[in-house]
C-alpha cells in the first residue's frame, strides 16, 4: 500500500476513534469527500495554469520552429496515462497529442481497451515537435521534462503506459532495447509503468502481427490491473 492510501487510513481511523469516544451513533463522510473534491479541484487549477506555462514555454530551441506546443489531453483526473515521445507534423499543426496516423492505431488500441480518450490522459515526453519527427535531444528532455513529472503528480493515474523506447528510457535509464522491458511493469514512484512498443513502430511493420499482438498482450496486463485495484 502507499504513503498516501496509509495516510488516508489512518486519518480515517483517527476520525473513527474520536467520533467513538464522543459516542455518535453515525460516521459524517460528508467533511472528509468535501476535502478530496476540494483538494482535486485545486489539483486542476493548478493543471490549467501549467498548460499555459507549456503553450508559452522558450525554454528550448524546438519553441522557435513549432506550430503548437501540446501539453497532452483528456482526462486529468485519469487511471491511466498514456505517454509517447514528442509531438509530430500533425500534433504540432493541430496542438494535440497523437492525433496523425500513430495517433489513430493509438486510439484503436485504446477503445480495444473499452476506454474512449476522454476517459485517459495523453501526452509526451518532449511538448514541442522535434524537428523531421527526430528523436528529442537531451538537452531537450532536460528542459521540458518537469512538465511531465508535475503531469502526473497532479493526474495521479494508477497506470502509465509509456510508448517505445525514448519514453520508456527516461523511467528506465540506460535501457539498450525496448525489449528488455516491455511487457513487465517498472514502478515509477510506486505507480505501475507499463513500457509498450510505439504506434509508429507498429505501423512502420505492417505485416508483423506478433508486434501487435505483443502490444495487446501488455494492454491486457494494463486492463487486469485497472480492473483488480
Ligand atoms: N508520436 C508521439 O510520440 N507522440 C505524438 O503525439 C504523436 C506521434
Amino acid at each position: 500500500m502507499d504513503n498516501k492510501k496509509n495516510e488516508e487510513l489512518l486519518f480515517l481511523k483517527e476520525q473513527l476513534d474520536f467520533f467513538q469516544q464522543i459516542g455518535a451513533e453515525f460516521f459524517p463522510l460528508a467533511p472528509v469527500a468535501a476535502g478530496r473534491s476540494e483538494e482535486a479541484g485545486k489539483r486542476l487549477e493548478i493543471f490549467a495554469s501549467l498548460e499555459k506555462t507549456v503553450l508559452s514555454c522558450k525554454k528550448c530551441p524546438l519553441a522557435a520552429a513549432r506550430t503548437h506546443a501540446v501539453p497532452g489531453e483528456g482526462n486529468k483526473q485519469a487511471d491511466l496515462l498514456f505517454i509517447g515521445e514528442g509531438p509530430g507534423h500533425d500534433e504540432d499543426l493541430q496542438g494535440k497529442p497523437f492525433v496523425g496516423r500513430a495517433g489513430q492505431l493509438l486510439t484503436k488500441i485504446i477503445e480495444a481497451m473499452k476506454f474512449t480518450r476522454d476517459d485517459v490522459y495523453i501526452t509526451n515526453l518532449v511538448k514541442c515537435r522535434p524537428p523531421d519527427n527526430r528523436n528529442p535531444e537531451p538537452g531537450e528532455i532536460e528542459q521540458c521534462h518537469p512538465y511531465l513529472l508535475q503531469q502526473i503528480e497532479l493526474i495521479q493515474p494508477r497506470v502509465i503506459v509509456t510508448l517505445g523506447k525514448v519514453a520508456a528510457e527516461f523511467f528506465v535509464p540506460h535501457l539498450k532495447s525496448i525489449g528488455q522491458v516491455r511487457g513487465r511493469f517498472q514502478l515509477y514512484r510506486d505507480i505501475p509503468l507499463m513500457p509498450t512498443y510505439h504506434p509508429s513502430y507498429l505501423i512502420r511493420q505492417p505485416d508483423n502481427r506478433s508486434l501487435r499482438k505483443m502490444v495487446w498482450e501488455d494492454m491486457k496486463k494494463v486492463m487486469a490491473l485497472l480492473d483488480g485495484s
